[in-house]
């Protein structure tokens, strides 16, 4: 079968070879893509398909032969692409919009948290600043200040002071994240180590990957600005089977809470928790699957992704059993110089054919290009086919038969890749390995 693939992050290129990897899998379409590739995907450029346009997207699809569209990104959930694509009688991975507002929106998760009893800091949501205000100042810092919709990450602070937050609110209603900022919600501050569980779900079924841990800090230490994610691990040893099971049953109770509200959800639902001494309470919920968690996911996975994916978009999940790999992954981002700030474009890459000569290593491409036969890189002695394009450049992935061993071998695979500007965290992993007693 012919299959859409939406997006152009290292996590498309994860699905993506997932997919290609599979017998039933012809042509895999990508829109975007990036500079990755996998047997038998073709990229579709933003000149002959704008995702945004949900009409030429679903006549795409009917004019390729597609019989499944898997999409990637938030965004275009929020904005209904699955809702059009089965509109128009496509099998679609991925929920409608009124599911996709568990991410789109922080008000509208809390408050379903809030109506179906599923533990998360407590909060107030707010449209005008006065109110905010008065709230900051009755409940003291630390606190946390959130913009309401979709802001890249960045709409969240995590204030020491009061004055800080009095500042995060300001910034919010100022208009500084556009309509996702015209509410604010502001949290319960909350300690412990973070956790990502994701379930594959039809709405019904809920199936769980194995749990990730990201680092979302640019520098070491879990120093420096909040970023996408600079890496990541499977699964997550400082978890008890305890939290585990807890964790799983806030997902299933989540799941079913949508479909007591009448949403049909069909696709990723990813748990963002955190570990708190009075037991796992949800962080925030994403409709996706997690970036860079699925490049440490899905290489584990040894059920056909197909499978899997139209299972979940046909409604029948019950039927398939995951079947997953005992070993650990570890993935390291190769990130460009002043990422998450402003960056530079168009570096040469080498060593990437190298690095994957390695046993056990993977590297998924984000943030690169590859350049056309007439197209010049802008070093003239550059040999290398592929350019960086983005902040997040690279996904270094390595399964070892140990934690300690896939580290060590996503480590060695960094050191031969190279690009100008190349920065990357050499602590992937570093505080899981000292147990839990390091995040106390
Ligand atoms: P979010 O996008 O909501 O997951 O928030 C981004 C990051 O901010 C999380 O991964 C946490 O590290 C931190 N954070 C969010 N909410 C809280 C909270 N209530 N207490 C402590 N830290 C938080
Ligand atoms: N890695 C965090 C996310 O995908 O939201």
């Amino acid at each position: 079968m012919n299959i859409l693939v939406i997006g152009s992050g290292g996590r498309e290129h994860a699905i993506v070879c997932s997919l290609a990897a599979s017998p039933l899998s012809d042509t895999i379409y990508v829109a975007p893509g990036n500079g990755g590739s996998a047997p038998g995907a073709l990229n579709v450029s933003p000149a002959e398909l704008d995702i945004k346009d949900h009409a030429a997207v679903v006549a795409f699809a009917l004019a390729h032969k597609v019989e499944l569209v898997v999409v990637g990104p938030e965004a275009p959930l929020v904005d209904g692409l699955a809702d059009s694509a089965r509109a128009a009688g496509l099998d679609c991975f991925g929920p409608g919009a009124a599911g996709a507002q568990l991410e789109g929106s922080k008000e509208f998760s809390k408050e379903l948290m809030e109506r179906h009893n599923i533990p998360t800091a407590s909060f107030g949501s707010f449209t005008e600043a006065g109110s905010a205000h008065a709230y900051i100042d009755e409940q003291g810092a630390p606190i946390v200040v959130k913009a309401d919709g979709l802001a890249a990450g960045k709409g969240v602070t995590v204030a020491a002071t009061i004055e800080e937050a009095h500042a995060a609110v300001d910034e919010c209603f100022d208009g500084r994240f556009g309509a996702a900022g015209a509410t604010v919600v502001i949290e319960e501050f909350m300690t412990g180590p973070e956790c990502s569980l994701l379930v594959f779900t039809d709405g019904t079924t809920v199936l769980p990957m194995a749990p990730a841990q990201d680092h979302k800090r640019a520098l070491e230490g879990d120093e420096g600005p909040n970023t996408g994610g600079m890496g990541v691990y499977s699964p997550v040893p400082i978890v008890t089977n305890e939290e585990h099971a807890t964790m799983l049953a806030y997902m299933e109770q989540t799941v079913a809470a949508l479909r007591a509200e009448g949403i049909d959800y069909r696709g990723v639902l990813y748990g963002g928790f955190m570990l708190t001494p009075n037991g796992p309470k949800v962080l925030e919920f994403n409709a996706r699957f997690g970036d860079p968690e699925t490049q440490v996911i899905l290489p584990r996975l040894t059920t056909d992704l197909v499978e899997v994916t139209r299972a979940v978009a046909q409604g029948r999940l019950s039927e398939i059993e995951l079947v997953w790999d005992s070993a650990w992954a570890v993935s390291v981002v190769l990130a460009s110089a002043g990422y998450p700030g402003d960056y530079e474009t168009g570096k040469p890459i080498t060593g990437i054919e190298a690095a994957e000569k390695l046993a056990g290593v993977t590297v998924y491409h984000a943030g690169t290009k590859l350049l056309e036969d007439n197209e010049a890189c802008e070093d003239t002695e550059c040999a290398a086919a592929v350019v960086t394009s983005g902040g997040r450049v690279l996904n270094v992935t390595a399964l070892g038969a140990t934690f300690e061993g896939a580290l060590e071998q996503a480590y060695k695979a960094v050191e031969l890749i190279d690009f100008e500007g190349k920065q990357y965290r050499r602590d992937i992993g570093a505080r899981a390995l000292k147990g839990r007693s390091a995040w106390e």
